[in-house]
């Protein structure tokens, strides 16, 4: 827990420097994806509880989404038994900055 913690208050910093991460990708991270996700990527959002959104600074989700899926799932959405979860985004983001999550979404791995 207090190791998480750690991490975490690494991962604000970085964000708030700019240093760790384009700034794109966290802009758009911000403005786009918290409100479902997460500022820190746990989805712990009113939103997030809801739709059961997975906890991206686990070690094994992180495992289970392989770089392709995250760029398709942000590009196309995510659709489950034929409901769509999340929209896709490839209307409003180009593809380099939905390349750019992948390396964004990665970082909140604790
Ligand atoms: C309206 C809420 C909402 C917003 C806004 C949203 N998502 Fe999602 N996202 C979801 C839900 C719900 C899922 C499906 C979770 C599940 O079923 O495991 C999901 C799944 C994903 C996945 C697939 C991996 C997984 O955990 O299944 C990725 C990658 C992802 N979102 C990235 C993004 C990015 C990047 C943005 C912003 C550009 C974004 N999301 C915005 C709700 C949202």
């Amino acid at each position: 827990m207090t190791r998480t913690k750690i991490a975490l208050t690494g991962i604000v910093l970085s964000l708030a420097t700019g240093v760790a991460f384009a700034a794109p990708a966290a802009d758009n991270w911000d403005n786009l994806c918290a409100s479902c996700h997460g500022a820190d990527g746990k989805a712990q959002t009113k939103i997030g509880k809801k739709m059961k959104i997975r906890d991206y600074t686990d070690a094994k989700v992180q495992a289970e989404l392989t770089d392709e899926y995250i760029i398709k799932a942000t590009a196309d959405g995510v659709t489950v038994d034929g409901k769509e979860k999340m929209k896709g985004f490839k209307s409003e983001l180009s593809a380099d900055e939905i390349k750019d999550f992948v390396a964004f979404i990665r970082k909140f791995k604790a």
